[in-house]
């Protein structure tokens, strides 16, 4: 990949030289060239701007520099090439080679509109008033052989520069966030940095771009290493237990919860995109609640593993469930469930009413909650309660 960057500061580009970038530049992976918009700049002063037609604050970018500076980068001129700011280290293995993984590109689309050459360069234009810049389409863009990036200052630049430039060039105007920066050299860096780390062969770990926040629509869960205790604050344990299912299950559970937490409109989308499972729904949906029971009738042991199994499968994922006795050293009266009992069998029950809690999980209503631990239970027990949310404070 090419990068031209036409700036009025062309120092303020200079971290491309550095880290994954300048190793990248060393690798002949990528080029990057700094133009000066000056060299265009006509007249004594050399003046870039001028004021905005139509008054107002402010200076806007002059046509005159912009239209001939864009013509030149498109005809091929390279303006000063960055190097790489330090030799780097090329002997240390890297983790596809090692696993002779090959450098994949992260997407076959590329961003060409209806009607534009798909063999033109893609300007850039840095502006709060663009389009959101996204992991999309810095995915799509890492695919391009030459970006040009158009740095602007004051107000802006003459907006005729882009019509005309659209002859030559596939044009995005793009902003990195709904804030308002002096220029676009910095929002350049950062679309700098987003694409070419997704260039084949950047990272020395495909995998680890392949699993990035935004890649499948969600934001990445908490990162952990080593020690397993630190400070007292322990890692969580499943990550310790080999157990790859398990670990990705954990992973998938975390980057859902943190993503309804944080930025819940990207739930919505992924869910209106078809891209959650049952099991995530469980995830997002689930409340902690608590089932408790009276129970009057013969339960047998064993019956709390035929429950959980019966509840895992209506929806209900149990931590625990307790059989207390009611009666004995509680003063306890004739429960409403044993007053009925007598009144329909005619004699008193044989059997002492059963306190049941069952703490689990689940996205049921409460009263289908309870109706599925009821359906779980032996057929014929009287029973009397219901179940709750846990209010987590
Ligand atoms: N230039 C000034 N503010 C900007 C922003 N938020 N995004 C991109 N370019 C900008």
């Amino acid at each position: 990949m090419r990068i031209d960057a036409v700036t009025i500061f062309p120092e303020y580009l200079e971290p491309l030289r550095h880290a994954l970038l300048g190793k990248a530049i060393e690798q002949g992976i990528l080029e990057v060239g700094v133009h000066d918009l000056r060299d265009w700049a006509t007249g004594g002063h050399k003046s870039v701007d001028a004021p905005p037609l139509g008054g107002g604050p402010g200076m806007v970018m002059k046509p005159e520099v912009w239209g001939p500076a864009l013509d030149s980068i498109a005809a091929g001129h390279t303006g000063t090439a960055l190097t790489t700011s330090a030799a780097h280290r090329n002997d240390k293995l890297r983790h596809d080679d090692v696993s002779e993984v090959a450098a994949r590109p992260y997407t076959e689309s590329r961003d060409v509109r209806k009607g534009e050459d798909p063999d033109a360069p893609l300007l850039i234009v840095p502006t709060p008033a663009g389009v959101p810049f996204t992991q999309a389409q810095a995915r799509a863009w890492s695919n391009e052989r030459h970006l040009v990036f158009a740095c602007g200052r004051y107000e802006g630049i003459d907006q005729r520069v882009f019509a005309d430039a659209a002859q030559r060039y596939r044009v995005r105007e793009v902003s990195i966030g709904d804030y308002v920066l002096i220029g676009g050299e910095v929002a350049v860096l950062v679309i700098a940095e987003a694409v070419t780390r997704l260039i084949p062969g950047v990272l020395g770990n495909t995998e680890s771009h392949e699993e990035d926040s935004f890649s499948d629509g969600l934001l990445e869960g908490p990162s952990y290493t080593k020690p397993r205790v630190w400070r007292g604050i322990e890692a969580p344990a499943v990550l310790t237990s080999g157990d790859h299912a398990k670990v990705a299950r954990f992973r998938r559970d975390e980057a859902l919860k943190r993503t309804k937490a944080v930025r819940p409109e990207l739930i919505d989308a992924a869910a209106a995109a078809g891209q959650l499972s049952d099991e995530d729904r469980f995830t997002l949906d689930a409340r902690e609640v608590i089932t408790e029971l009276d129970v009057l009738g013969r339960v047998q042991r064993g019956v709390d593993k035929h429950l959980r199994k019966h509840l895992r499968k209506a929806g209900y994922l149990v931590d625990s469930i307790e059989w207390e006795e009611r009666g004995a050293d509680v003063c306890f009266g004739p429960s409403m469930l044993e007053t009925e009992f007598e009144r329909r069998e005619g004699r008193p029950s044989t059997e002492p009413v059963v306190k049941l809690t069952i703490r689990g999980r689940t996205a049921l209503p409460v009263v289908e909650a309870t109706k599925a631990v009821v359906a779980g239970l032996p057929r014929g027990v009287d029973w009397y309660g219901s179940t709750r949310v846990v209010e987590i404070t």
